[in-house]
C-alpha cells in the first residue's frame, strides 16, 4: 500500500471544537466536524455544540459563550479553537483576543487537510494558492502575539513567516503560483487531449468524502492505493486501468477528491481544475456510503457540486458501498433501457463488485443513438457541447438560422443533455436506417 508521507508534527494542538448549530444545519451534533478535526492530528479535548438562531457579527457566538470558552481555555491549556463554520477575519481576531488561543475556522481546517493530502504538483500549488488567499484577508495587526512560528493547524504550509509581515510578498507569491498553475493546467490539457484521442473510455469515481472511493478504486483496478479512515485520503485524480480481464476492452478509472457539504466557494474554485477531469469521463460512478446516517444529504451534496462543475449531465451509476454494514440489501435498479442505475456492493467483502464491473462494461458498450437534432441559433452552448463530445457527424443550416446536426451519441449522454439543457431544446428525429453508414 502506498502510504502518503505524513507531515511530522512534534506538537499536537490541544484543541476545543466549537460546533455552531444554526437552524437547518446539516451536521447534527458535529460528528463530521469531529472526524475532520481528528484528520488533522489535533488532540481533541472536547466538542461544544452551541445553538444559535442568529450569528453575532463580532464574535459569531455572543459574549456569554466567549467568556465560557475563555475560562475553559485557561483551565485546560487550550492551544487551538476550531470552529465549524467560516468566520470573518474580524470575528476570528476578536475570538483570538478574547479567548487567548489560536482560532481556525472551517475553511482553514479544510485547507489544512488539503495541504496534508495534496499529492500532485498541481494539487499542491492549488492548495498553496487557496491558503494564501484565505490568509491574505486575515493579515492584521494583533496576530503577532500568537505563536505563529511553531506550525500547526491552519498555519502549516507556505511562507508563514512572510505572511505575518508582508502582504506584498504574498501578492507576489500568488502571482507566481497562478503562472505556474496556468503552465501545469496547459500541460494537463495536452495530456488529456492525448488521452481523448485514444479511444479509451474513462470512468470517474466521485462521491462524498469517506464514501469508499479509494477502496473501490483499489478493488476495481486491483492495485494498491492509499485508503484510510480519514477524510480526503485522495485529493488529486489518480487514473488507472480497470482490470483488463474484466472488460475485454481498456477502460480507465479515475479517482477524485472527496466532496463535502458546505465546501466554501473559494475552495470549489481552487479545486475546479482537479475536478475538471470528471467532465471528460464517459461515465460517473457516484460512490455512496450506504450506511451513513445522513446518506440522502450526502447524495444531495454531491449532486449539487456535480451541477456546479457542469458534470450533472454525464451518465451515472449510483454505487451504494458498505452493504456489509446493512441488514437488508435492496436490489439493483435498472433504467428503461435495461441499464443498471443503482448497484449495491461492498468494497471490503467484494460482494456486488462483479455486478458493478458488468454494469460499467454494459453501459460503455451500449449501442449509440443516431439522430438529427434541430437547434435554434441561440442554442450555441448545446452545439458547442455536442462538438466537445465529438458526436457530430454532419451539420447543415436552414435559411431561418436553425441548425440540423446529425449526431451519434450514447443514450445515457443524450438523456443527460436533455436533463441539463431542457428536453424541449433537444428536439430530435431518429435518422432513418438508410442514412446510417
Ligand atoms: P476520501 O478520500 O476522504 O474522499 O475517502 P474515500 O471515499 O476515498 O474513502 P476510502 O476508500 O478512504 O474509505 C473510507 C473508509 O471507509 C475507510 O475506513 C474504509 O476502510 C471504509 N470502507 C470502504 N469501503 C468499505 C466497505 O465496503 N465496508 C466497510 N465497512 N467500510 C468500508
Amino acid at each position: 500500500m502506498n502510504r502518503l508521507p505524513e507531515i511530522e508534527r512534534s506538537h499536537r494542538d490541544r484543541s476545543l471544537l466549537i460546533h455552531v448549530a444554526t437552524p437547518g444545519s446539516s451536521d447534527v451534533g458535529g460528528a463530521e466536524f469531529r472526524q475532520l478535526a481528528a484528520d488533522t492530528g489535533a488532540e481533541i479535548l472536547d466538542l461544544w455544540s452551541i445553538s444559535r438562531t442568529r450569528l453575532d457579527p463580532a464574535t459569531c457566538i455572543g459574549s456569554g459563550k466567549v467568556q465560557e470558552i475563555a475560562e475553559f481555555v485557561r483551565a485546560n491549556n487550550v492551544d487551538l479553537l476550531l470552529f465549524d463554520l467560516p468566520l470573518s477575519p474580524v470575528q476570528e481576531r476578536n475570538l483570538e483576543r478574547a479567548c487567548a488561543a489560536r482560532v481556525v475556522d472551517r475553511v482553514g481546517l479544510i485547507l489544512d487537510i488539503f495541504a496534508r493530502r495534496a499529492r500532485t504538483h498541481e494539487g499542491k500549488l492549488q492548495v498553496e494558492l487557496a491558503q494564501l488567499d484565505h490568509l491574505r484577508t486575515r493579515l492584521v495587526r494583533g496576530w503577532t502575539h500568537l505563536e505563529r512560528q511553531r506550525g500547526g493547524i491552519g498555519l502549516r504550509g507556505p511562507g508563514e513567516t512572510q505572511l505575518e509581515t508582508d502582504r506584498r510578498l504574498i501578492g507576489e507569491r500568488i502571482r507566481i503560483l497562478k503562472e505556474r498553475l496556468a503552465r501545469v493546467a496547459a500541460q494537463r490539457g495536452i495530456q488529456r487531449r492525448a488521452r481523448l484521442r485514444t479511444p479509451v473510455p474513462t470512468v470517474a469515481l466521485v462521491g462524498y468524502t469517506n464514501a469508499g472511493k479509494s477502496s473501490l478504486f483499489n478493488v476495481l483496478t486491483a492495485n494498491a492505493q492509499y485508503a484510510a479512515d480519514q477524510l480526503f485520503a485522495t485529493l488529486d485524480p489518480t487514473i488507472r486501468r480497470l482490470a483488463p480481464e474484466v472488460a475485454g476492452q481498456q477502460i480507465l478509472l479515475a479517482d477524485t477528491v472527496g466532496f463535502l457539504r458546505d465546501l466554501p466557494t473559494e475552495l470549489i474554485a481552487a479545486f475546479r481544475a482537479t475536478l475538471e477531469e470528471v467532465n471528460e469521463a464517459q461515465l460517473l460512478l457516484h460512490v455512496i456510503d450506504a450506511a451513513a446516517p445522513d446518506r440522502d444529504e450526502q447524495i444531495a451534496a454531491v449532486e449539487e457540486i456535480l451541477a456546479d462543475i457542469g458534470a450533472d449531465e454525464l451518465p451515472r451509476i449510483r454505487v451504494f458501498n458498505k452493504v456489509d454494514l446493512l441488514e437488508d440489501i435492496p436490489p439493483a435498479r435498472r433504467d428503461v433501457d435495461g441499464q443498471m442505475t443503482d448497484v449495491w456492493l461492498s468494497a471490503h467483502s467484494g460482494e456486488g463488485v462483479d455486478l458493478l464491473r458488468k454494469a460499467i462494461v454494459a453501459r460503455l458498450r451500449q449501442e449509440p443513438l443516431r439522430l438529427q437534432c434541430t437547434l435554434r441559433p441561440e442554442q450555441g452552448a448545446l452545439r458547442a457541447r455536442l462538438y466537445q463530445l465529438a458526436c457530430v457527424l454532419e451539420e447543415s443550416f436552414a435559411t431561418d438560422g436553425r441548425q440540423f446536426l446529425q449526431i451519434e451519441i450514447d443514450r445515457a449522454t443524450w438523456a443527460g443533455l436533455q436533463k441539463h439543457y431542457g428536453a424541449e431544446s433537444c428536439q430530435r428525429e431518429d435518422l432513418p436506417s438508410t442514412m446510417r453508414p
